[in-house]
């Protein structure tokens, strides 16, 4: 047997294993067609598969869908607060999930995390105060200093042993006398990749050294592949780096609700829980009741649906790292965390490798939203079918 049919044969296996013991069945398609689902319903889906924009096709957990469907039934839908309980569950959670203690009191309820990626450029920077944020990164980044008025500096991030990283001389050499916040995605959008305890540590001790602040987003965190990596939110690594960072998190993307959403900013520092209070309830809606009781529901009840989901993109990410392994002219890191494959289609000598799949039948999402335009950002938070019928157009178009 020669390594690539072994390594099928294997990868069969574990479809075959987990067929076997998964209680819930990611594979059952689902039709999202006129539901004014963004991701569906702005191509024509005779012509064009979308997997482009950052939501899964699949149903949310039975427990988030029973606990919306009773309320639903209640009828009336007036103005509600947050549940008294549902600061202290987001502290259990974090304590359980990432070992991170912190006071239910450090938390702000927001309706979303690009919300508060904006009230924090603009609350945490001055006019002439400058923002560093990775590249390539999430769109809302760029767009929440575009918006503030605020100037940028982009880090050039570098695949090093297949992870894109911050490269190592680079923070060092930053002038940074106009700078006051560094913004950080991690799990990283688009590259995926799971910071590291040193890595953190670097970046957390170059913004103690030239006094800046931090908004780490971790929207991403509950969704980590790589079987030896972890979530480390970077305000957990220190007294001190906690009291100068915000953290965006939200149950959103994990459990695929984000048409309802909420999000929270964990912020140990009063000055920056402030900061990102501004607006709420004024300028800045609440979350609806339906996002209070999806995210309860997930916090409380959501873990064994989470720990499958899990096993199914693992299962849905070799397939692509086997796939593209294949064809000469398409690179791609380790997929360490999410649902978004990030392709290097530099080797293909086309102006628009977007353009060109899209041609072909597959909408992806453009590289030059997130800054590098020879790449294209493949969403696989799919049914395998869907994904075995997007790889066959990559590869038909691409060898
Ligand atoms: C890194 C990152 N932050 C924020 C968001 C959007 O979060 P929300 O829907 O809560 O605004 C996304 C969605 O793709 C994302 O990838």
């Amino acid at each position: 047997m020669n390594d690539g049919i072994r390594e099928l044969f294997s990868l069969q296996q574990s479809i075959i294993n987990d067929f076997v013991t998964m209680t819930f069945n990611f594979d059952t398609p689902t039709n999202r067609l006129s539901t004014n689902s963004l991701r569906w319903d702005n191509f024509d889906h005779q012509k064009v598969l979308p997997l482009w924009v950052a939501d899964m096709d699949f149903q949310s957990p039975p427990c988030v869908i029973e606990a919306l469907t009773k309320r639903v039934q209640d009828g009336v839908y007036g103005y509600t607060h947050a549940p008294i309980e549902l600061n202290q569950l987001i502290a259990d959670y974090l304590l359980e999930h990432y070992h991170w203690l912190i006071d239910p009191d450090w938390i702000v309820i927001l309706p979303s995390v690009v919300s508060g990626l904006h009230t924090a450029v603009q609350q945490l920077t001055k006019k002439d105060e400058k923002v560093l944020i990775p590249n390539p990164i999430y769109n809302h980044f760029k767009l929440a200093c575009i918006s503030a008025n605020r100037q940028f500096e982009q880090i050039q991030l570098q695949l090093v042993n297949e992870r894109w990283v911050f490269p190592n001389n680079t923070l060092a050499s930053l002038d940074t006398h106009k700078t006051k916040l560094a913004l950080l995605c991690n799990p990283q959008n688009p590259g995926s990749t799971v910071f590291t305890e040193p890595e953190l540590r670097a970046l957390g001790n170059f913004c103690i050294e030239h006094d800046l602040w931090i908004c780490s987003d971790e929207i991403h965190a509950g969704l980590v592949l790589d079987e030896n990596k972890k979530h480390i939110p970077i305000a957990s690594l220190s007294n001190e780096v906690s009291q100068r960072t915000v953290t965006l998190m939200s149950l959103n993307k994990t459990f695929n609700f984000p048409g309802v959403g909420l999000a929270w900013a964990v912020a140990e520092n009063p000055e920056l829980r402030a900061a990102m209070q501004f607006g709420l309830h004024e300028t800045i809606a609440p979350p609806s009741l339906f996002a209070y009781t999806a995210t309860l529901a997930a916090l409380k009840e959501g873990e064994p649906w989470r720990q499958e989901l899990i096993q199914y993109l693992r299962l849905n990410r070799d397939l692509i790292k086997n796939t593209i392994a294949g064809i000469d002219k398409l690179n791609i890191g380790k997929m360490e965390a999410s649902y978004l494959a990030w392709i290097d289609c530099s080797n293909l000598n086309h102006h628009n490798p977007y353009q060109l799949l899209l041609d072909a039948g597959l909408a992806t999402s453009p590289g030059s939203q997130f800054g590098q335009s020879n790449f294209i950002r493949l969403n696989f938070g799919t049914q395998r079918a869907r994904l075995n019928q997007a790889l066959e157009i990559i590869q038909k178009t691409c060898k």
